[in-house]
């Protein structure tokens, strides 16, 4: 399992951010966690292999006051094991907008609306290629 932490990141609404990388070839799962810290989080996007009991689905969800909240599964998939993929995140006060390599996007609600965060995790089988945020 490889895991990255960044705590000083500077993303606002209107920036996207750009995450590319690969699934590892037995890949189970990977998250993203975008928020404020680590027990303060806005978006948490789960792409499930094959975890918590879930086969090729991706799971959005917030993550405040020690507890999760309401989970949003996304209806596409448009991951493979070994290939790259391209995560777009932008978001508004209102939700943040993922767009997937196929073009496909997910909406999931900026619970709390704020409109900066600074920490980001990635955590999970398979590696970042590149993070930018613009
Ligand atoms: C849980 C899982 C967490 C997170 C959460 C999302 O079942 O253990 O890692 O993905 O679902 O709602």
């Amino acid at each position: 399992i490889n895991a990255m932490v960044v705590r000083n990141m500077s993303f606002k609404t209107g920036q996207t951010l750009t995450v590319t990388g690969v699934p590892s070839a037995d890949s189970t799962n990977f998250k993203i966690n975008i928020g404020h810290s680590a027990e303060d989080i806005a978006l948490h996007m789960n792409t499930r292999f094959d975890a918590h009991g879930d086969q090729r689905t991706i799971v959005c969800n917030s993550f405040q006051d020690n507890k999760w909240c309401e989970e949003h599964r996304a209806a596409n998939f448009p991951f493979n094991q070994n290939e790259e993929f391209q995560i777009k995140i932008t978001f508004t006060s209102e939700e943040f907008l993922i767009t997937l390599s196929d073009g496909s996007q997910i909406h999931f609600p900026n619970r709390q609306g704020a409109e900066k965060y600074k920490y980001m995790f990635f955590e999970g089988d398979g590696r970042i290629h590149g993070i930018e945020i613009k």
